[in-house]
């Protein structure tokens, strides 16, 4: 496809003269069309959680049983995710027929092999085609595209990650710097399941993306007295650019609301006794792991094919201790900061569509991270290499 305007919407390399994506990144079909083809093929993403049905575990405990499978949705495409039945590998394939396309995988199952619903096609837990009523004899058959082809998927600290495309960087690679960061962290999290996990929010997946990854707003938006601005040392903020990840942390006011030190390594502590609030992981291209004392928030902004104005806004939350989980929005305001970010986001889709929208720049000592979210994506529909940082 071309005529998207993704040829000339270079950022530039340099945060001091880079240009933000052009308005219509924001708001064009073709464009979100385009990252769908790109972005969203080459990076990992987090499989979300299944909501709605009767089996309130973790996806990964869903899938842990050898041959369990669980049709799931990445990126907007049908997929379904499963357990081998002769070996332990978590295996991804589409969740569509190699016959006539109908859906392989309903609902939660288990077993040696997957039968088709329409037509009877049978599988193995590798994905091999094995046989189908009225196919015996059949000249040439099966070929290799009548198997289904297995795409990259992993279980990472008790999270499901997947990718479209075969090609894809090693998982390990990219969450490398977040491991090093956790490396004290207990891995004794349960998860708490509620109501609205999932929803619509208005504004394009990269508004909630480079809004997260913005430090330039929180003196602002989050202003104090009362806001973020007020519970963490603003002056300690601290942004660290990696291939595919960044992390963005700072000191709490109140010693009190953060990190006791034997959590974290070494390099976070403070000898003055500066506790840290929060490390807030973004993972490219839309996904946010937000560790506090209390546990982990996870955020996960997903794109609406078709639809560039909304994003499919996932949130769920793994608990380390119950008592602080529940004072989480006293002492690390997360409703509050919440809905100053929706009003904010909100104001800016209107600019977005005003028809006066021009191309921004980055303040150089600020807006690192947006830089590197909008050069990333840039490079990405442009078909440049995926994913150099
Ligand atoms: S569509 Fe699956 S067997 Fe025909
Ligand atoms: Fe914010």
């Amino acid at each position: 496809m071309s005529g998207g305007g993704w040829e000339d919407a270079e950022v530039g390399d340099d945060v001091a003269t880079a240009l933000t994506l052009p308005p219509r990144a924001f708001t064009a079909r073709a464009w979100l069309e385009r990252e769908l083809a790109t972005v969203f093929t080459r990076a990992w993403q987090l499989v979300p959680e299944r909501g709605g049905d009767d089996d309130p575990r973790p996806l990964a405990e869903q899938v842990a049983a050898r041959g369990s499978r669980v049709p799931v949705t990445v990126a907007g495409r049908p997929l379904y995710l499963q357990r081998g039945w002769d070996d332990d590998e978590l295996r991804l394939f589409p969740n569509t027929c190699t016959h006539a396309w109908y859906p392989l995988v309903m609902g939660p199952g288990r077993g040696p092999t997957v039968v088709c619903g329409q037509h009877g096609r049978r599988f193995d837990c590798t994905g091999r085609f094995l046989s189908q009523p009225g196919f015996a004899g059949a000249p040439d058959f099966p070929r290799p595209c009548d198997h289904l082809p297995a795409l990259p998927a992993a279980t990472w600290r008790g999270l499901v990650l997947a990718a479209l495309d075969a090609a894809a960087p090693p998982l390990a690679e990219v969450v490398a710097p977040v491991d090093a960061s956790l490396v004290r962290m207990p891995d004794t999290m349960t998860r708490a399941a509620a109501p609205g996990e999932v929803r619509e929010v208005a504004g394009n997946w990269k508004q909630h993306a480079w809004n997260y990854l913005d430090r330039f707003h929180i003196a602002h938006i989050h202003r104090a007295p009362g806001g973020l601005a007020d519970a963490v040392d603003l002056a300690t903020y601290t942004t660290e650019v990696h291939d595919h990840a960044v992390l963005q942390w700072v000191y709490a006011r109140d010693p009190a609301d953060g990190f006791e030190p034997a959590l974290l390594p070494d390099r976070f502590a403070d000898a003055g006794g500066r506790r840290v609030f929060a490390l807030w992981w973004f993972v490219y291209p839309n996904l946010a792991l937000n560790y506090y004392p209390w546990g982990l928030s996870v955020n996960l902004w997903q794109p609406i094919a078709d639809r560039p104005d909304a994003t499919r806004f996932a949130w769920y939350h793994w608990v380390l201790d119950p008592a602080r989980h529940a004072e989480r929005d006293r002492r690390w305001l997360s409703a509050q900061v919440d809905a100053e970010d929706v009003d904010a986001l909100a104001q800016v889709s209107r600019g977005l569509r005003s028809g006066f929208a021009v191309r921004g720049r980055f303040a150089p000592g600020e807006e690192v991270a947006a830089h590197w979210l909008h050069r990333k994506v840039a490079r990405d529909v442009a078909g440049g290499p995926a994913s150099t940082p």
